[in-house]
This record gives C-alpha cells, sequence and structure tokens, in this order.
C-alpha cells in the first residue's frame, strides 16, 4: 500500500497538468473549479474558470451578484442547476457561515449542489480533511486496481469506496485524491488505458484488460434554428432574434436560444453553419438558417423574444448551443473578463474530458 502511494505521488508530481485551481489554496477558489468539473471537460472549464475567478474573486461578491450574471457566466457550460445552486449556496454560506466555507465532507455536503464525491474534493484539497473522493475516473482505478472476484464480478461500489479510503494518503489526501482523478482522467482511461504509462501498473489486478459497462450510446436528434439579424441605427452594429425558453422546461429553463424552427420550413433552404451539439444523452446534429425576418412561426410560438445587441451577448445566459452558433458565426465576442478585460484565449483541448466508469461524462451530483 505505502508504494503504492509513493508511485502515485511521484507520478503526480511530475505529470500532473498545470491547471489554475492547482495553483490557489484559496477553498472558494477550489469549490468554484470543482462544481464547474462535475460535468463539464477539463479544457472548458480553464477557460471559463478564469473570467469566473475574475469578475466574482470572492464568495461575498458571488453573493451579492444577480442570478441573471451568474448564469450568463456559466453559458456553454451546461447542466444550468449547477450555477442556480452555487449561487444559492453562497447567499448560505454568508448567511449561516458568516461567509466562511464549511471545512468537512460532513459540512459541505449540507450545502447545495455539493454532492458526495464534491465534498470530500474540497474538504481534502483545500482543508486537508482525510476524506476519499470516488468520482468516475476514481471508481474505474480501482475497479481495475481490484480486479473482478472469483466468480467473475466486477467489485461493488461499498468494495471500491473501502478500498478507495484504505489507499489514500492520509497525510496529504489532497493531493492524493488529485492524483488518483489524474491518472484516471489522462492514462487509466475507459476504452484505451495506457497501463504502459501507469506508476502503479505493477499492483494492478488487471494490467491491460479492463473491466468497463459498454458505453450507452447517444440518441441522434435533427434540429433547425433560425438566424435572424437586423441592423441596428448605429454603424456596423447588429441585433439578433432571441426567445427564452420556459420557466418550466425540463432543461435550461429561463435560459435564452435562437428561434428553433420545424424541420419541413427549412427542407428546401442550405444552413449557414452545420454543428454537432451533445446535450445530456443525445446527440444533436443541428442545422442554422438565416432569414431575412422572423417567420410568423417563430413570433407566434415563441412569447418571449428579444433583439440582442450582438454586444451585450456575454451578458446574456445564453444556451450553450446558442452561443457555440452565436460564436462560430463571429456574432459573438470572445469570452473576456468584465473586470480585468482580458480576452480569454481560444481553449486548446490538449485534455481529456472527464469521464465515469463507463466513459460516459460523469453524472451531475446536483440532481438531487
Ligand atoms: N476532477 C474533478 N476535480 C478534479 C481535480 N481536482 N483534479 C483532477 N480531476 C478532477
Amino acid at each position: 500500500m505505502q508504494n503504492l502511494r509513493r508511485s502515485l505521488l511521484w507520478w503526480y508530481s511530475l505529470h500532473a497538468r498545470d491547471l489554475p485551481w492547482r495553483r490557489t489554496r484559496d477553498p472558494y477558489c477550489i469549490w468554484i473549479s470543482e462544481i464547474m468539473l462535475q460535468q463539464t471537460r477539463v479544457a472548458t472549464v480553464v477557460e471559463r474558470y478564469r473570467v469566473f475567478i475574475a469578475d466574482f474573486p470572492t464568495l461575498i461578491s458571488l453573493a451579492l451578484a444577480p442570478e441573471e450574471a451568474v448564469l450568463a457566466h456559466w453559458s456553454g457550460l451546461g447542466y444550468y442547476k449547477r450555477a442556480r445552486l452555487l449561487h444559492r449556496a453562497a447567499r448560505f454560506v454568508m448567511q449561516e457561515h458568516s461567509g466562511a466555507l464549511p471545512r468537512t465532507a460532513d459540512a459541505l455536503r449540507q450545502l447545495p449542489g455539493i454532492g458526495h464525491y464534491t465534498a470530500a474534493a474540497i474538504a481534502s484539497i483545500a482543508f486537508g480533511e482525510a476524506v476519499a473522493v470516488v468520482d468516475g475516473n476514481v471508481e474505474r482505478v480501482v475497479t481495475r486496481l481490484l480486479g473482478v472476484t472469483k466468480d467473475g464480478k466486477l467489485p461493488t461500489p461499498g468494495r471500491i469506496r473501502t478500498a478507495a479510503e484504505q489507499i489514500l494518503a492520509k497525510e496529504q489526501p489532497g493531493t492524493f485524491n488529485q492524483a488518483m482523478m489524474e491518472l484516471g482522467a489522462t492514462v487509466c482511461h475507459p476504452q484505451w488505458p495506457r497501463c504502459d504509462k501507469c506508476p502503479i501498473q505493477e499492483i494492478c489486478r488487471t494490467q491491460g484488460e479492463h473491466p468497463t459497462v459498454p458505453r450507452t450510446r447517444l440518441r441522434s436528434r435533427q434540429t433547425a434554428y433560425g438566424l435572424v439579424q437586423r441592423k441596428t441605427k448605429q454603424r456596423g452594429k447588429v441585433e439578433v432574434l432571441l426567445q427564452q425558453r420556459p420557466s418550466d422546461a425540463a432543461q435550461m429553463p429561463d435560459m435564452w436560444e435562437l428561434p428553433e424552427v420545424d424541420l419541413s420550413v427549412v427542407e428546401k433552404m442550405e444552413p449557414v453553419l452545420r454543428v454537432r451539439h451533445v446535450i445530456t444523452k443525445t446527440n444533436h446534429y443541428v442545422g442554422v438558417y438565416e432569414f431575412i425576418r422572423p417567420t410568423k412561426e417563430m413570433l407566434e410560438k415563441h412569447p418571449i423574444q428579444q433583439w440582442a445587441n450582438a454586444e451585450t451577448l456575454l451578458e446574456i445566459p445564453l444556451t450553450g448551443l446558442a452561443r457555440k452558433i452565436l460564436m462560430r458565426m463571429d456574432i459573438m465576442p470572445r469570452p473576456k473578463s468584465i473586470r480585468t478585460g482580458h480576452v480569454i484565449p481560444e481553449a486548446l483541448d490538449p485534455f481529456l474530458p472527464t469521464l465515469d466508469a463507463q466513459g460516459n461524462p460523469r453524472e451531475d451530483e446536483t440532481g438531487k
């Protein structure tokens, strides 16, 4: 066990990705990063985390911000409920804990949006509590370490958790937990584990045989959106027609998007853009069609609309798809910290996404 800990920590000291939240010990920043990482790829989080922290540098600044501003900062990260719960949690911490984040996993779990693994991650990384993080990546690493039982069964979740607690290096739990997550994300990949690069290969029961449950297949759906722009009185400035999703929508309530149009309406038209966009378990193949003016259908079907000035689009809580389309069409400016004015560069993507044991995007802890 001691060898395993030493090898993994040594490997992590050499191979840990240089991520902005690993350069801080501020519990608030670690909390924000862990909430963002719950469902979103590291590369996307890096970009958005910087802007978020620049604009909401402290817990009190987040608590005082209007919810809409927080949602606008979340645009493109998906699972917007996380942003609402995060904002609610910041207000709760101000009221009930005088603005200081609770320091144990048990107490952190009382906050909105914080489940088991996020609580363990924050408590261990920010406060040094010896609790093991068991996220999808760690679950896979431990499953492979343990191997199948004599009768060919995968270890149960309880067995995995017990093993993770036993393996944990109690004197540096935060670093150790991050090392386990890092190993799962970059080496012990669901489909192509790189055992030749693994620092604990010798101790691993599986070594090249990879018991993972098959990935669930994504559903596919074709959709079409209308892009309607109009010139404003100011030269060179345009406005875009947006509509607000209903408050009771199951996904992305109250967020703003381009008007969806019936596929039959655009049958004979050429799209100005095609994008693929994954929302939960559905692959959307999206065509974007330009209209000179809103169609009758657009105006009648969607009661809440606005003409949004292209320059203000970053301040509007847009759905990730709308944001993707408006950025690809060069209608929307690149994200920029409102406070510092620094433009955030396009994220390059050297990182693997955070996946669960089956290789699916990790489940949302916030749905509870
Ligand atoms: N996934 C979630 N939190 C993480 C962290 N702190 N390091 C690596 N992967 C993570």
